[in-house]
């Protein structure tokens, strides 16, 4: 009985889309800022004269990967039958919280090191924003959408071992 009334919970929460709809905009946001990350992070990546710390390659994988997210979560947008270009609450607080970070990666005086704590932060962000868009979607029914999500998390769960390396070497290399 007791598993009963959960189930009929979950069905009951699931019987609210906008917060679905809400971290799903949140998720767009931060996947397009994400692309809007990387490309800076690429410039001055590229402009560097130490050696070669960042593959370029593989950064310029992540964006791509950023990119595709950013197209996945429009189409489940749509496949909910939501508007992609509508700025949910979630979003637009997402595009604020990024503004920072932005500004230490665009600054010509910022280190690739310090570029790169911002980006770790942000693939930080990440991945706890997919775990969660996970659990929410799949609690409210949308099990091919939760499963399609676990694929970007896998994808994620890389970016962040791949940044969190760039930058504990860059930062061994330079204080031992
Ligand atoms: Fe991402
Ligand atoms: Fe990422």
């Amino acid at each position: 009985m007791k598993g009963m009334a959960a189930t009929v919970v979950d069905k009951l929460k699931g019987h609210k889309p906008e917060v679905l709809i809400d971290k799903l905009g949140e998720r767009l946001a931060y996947e397009r800022t994400g692309v809007r990350l990387y490309e800076p992070l690429i410039t001055k990546v590229g402009a560097a004269s130490s050696g070669p710390l960042v593959d370029l390659a593989m950064l310029t994988k992540i964006r791509d990967d950023e990119r595709a997210h950013f197209e996945l979560v429009g189409d489940a947008l749509r496949s909910i039958g939501a508007d992609p270009t509508a700025m949910t609450p979630c979003a637009d607080i997402a595009g604020v919280a990024a503004t920072g970070h932005l500004q230490v990666i665009t600054d010509p005086r910022t280190t690739v090191p310090q570029a790169l704590n911002s980006i770790l932060m942000i693939e930080l962000g990440d991945n706890a924003g997919w775990d969660l868009l996970i659990e929410l979607a799949r609690g409210s029914g949308h099990e091919v959408l939760a499963s399609q999500f676990e694929v970007a998390l896998k994808t994620e769960q890389e970016h962040l071992a791949l940044v969190q390396g760039w930058l504990k070497q860059a930062v061994l290399d330079e204080g031992t």
